[in-house]
């Protein structure tokens, strides 16, 4: 019954992007148990198709002092400040996931074309099948600032592009006046695909503290507070380019995911849903939506991406 089910669920929910192969749209994104080989191996035997490591810098970064994340309502406020070992010490930690058989996408940050051209290299000598650059974290300075202006972006683009055989993925910032704009920016310098959205900046205040919560200040909102905002942002990134989009921001459940593949979306992150659910919720997105697609004729997932551009 369980092999049944698991062969027509490749059959239907099976895609590739950007030379990726998945066993099914839904990847865990970035800076959701992705520190360790272990918990990301959890997540790959949950269901994910692949997993997005937590972003890694060249250098080490200890990320802010505590707090660090508040849940506000239908959402959670972060400010980490990426912390991370390092690429060069979590090559191993990639690698051990490799040798067990996982698809996983390497998140890179940096502030400057070069740290990133740099960092994506190591992921892709680790054995990463792809590179996610996160241009787009709203709380960390450098980071921030490419995410917000295309000529810096293509920079960063394409060097990074330049120092990899493995397809780069580029993830973008809900925090900008065009995000179609965007999009056209990393694709003319050659991304391979495009990942949104990042976290919304919003800020939380402590009124007795009569300060903001975060010791960072502002924060990246995530959850189901910015779905209707990630869902804008995908159909507009499909209208401005022809990249797989990989679409992320308050998915849920699996009407949420029906929802941004037919605004666009090729594939789609799971993160805060991990946080309010648990590692089921991917299971219980991909039934739901195979069930979805038996009862309304429909075959494959790709028949459902970007149906909500044709009315
Ligand atoms: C605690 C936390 C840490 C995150 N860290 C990263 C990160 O390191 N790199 C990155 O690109 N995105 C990071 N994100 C953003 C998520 O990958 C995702 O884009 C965002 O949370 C929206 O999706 P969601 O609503 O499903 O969580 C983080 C999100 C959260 C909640």
């Amino acid at each position: 019954m369980t092999q049944g089910r698991s062969r027509r669920s490749a059959m239907e929910l099976s895609l590739e992007i950007a030379g990726i192969k998945l066993k099914s749209p839904l990847l865990l994104s970035s800076g959701i148990l992705g520190l360790c080989w272990r918990l990301m191996k959890r997540a790959l035997d949950s269901g994910a198709a692949a997993v997005v490591t937590k972003s890694l810098t060249l250098a080490p970064r200890r990320g802010f002092p505590n707090p660090t994340l508040v849940e506000v309502r239908c959402g959670l406020l972060n400010a980490m400040g990426i912390p991370n070992p390092g690429i060069k010490e979590f090559s191993s930690e990639i690698r051990r996931l490799k040798s067990l058989g996982g698809v996983v996408i390497a998140s890179i940050a940096g502030e400057s074309p070069r740290e990133y051209a740099e960092a994506a290299g190591l992921a892709e000598e680790a054995g990463a099948d792809a590179i996610e650059a996160n241009v787009s974290c709203p709380h960390v300075g450098g980071v921030a600032e490419i995410g917000q202006d295309p000529g810096a972006l293509r920079s960063v683009v394409a060097e990074t592009k330049g120092a990899l055989r493995i397809p780069l993925i580029v993830k973008l910032s809900p925090n900008v006046a065009d995000i179609g704009a965007m999009a056209r920016a990393a694709e003319d310098a050659g991304a391979d695909a495009i990942s949104a959205i990042n976290t919304v900046k919003g800020l939380a205040i402590d009124i007795y503290a009569k300060r903001p919560v975060l010791s960072a200040g502002a924060g990246g909102l995530s959850g189901p507070a910015i779905k209707p905002i990630a869902l804008r942002c995908v159909y507009e990134i499909r209208k401005a380019v022809d990249l797989p989009i990989i679409g992320c921001g308050g998915i849920l459940n699996w009407t949420d995911a029906v929802e941004f593949l037919m605004a666009g979306a090729n594939a789609l992150g799971v993160g805060s849903a991990v946080y309010y659910r648990d590692l089921s919720v991917f299971r219980e997105i991909l039934e739901g939506m195979e069930r979805f697609m038996r009862e309304n004729g429909y075959r494959s997932v790709e028949e459902l991406i970007g149906l909500a551009h044709r009315v």
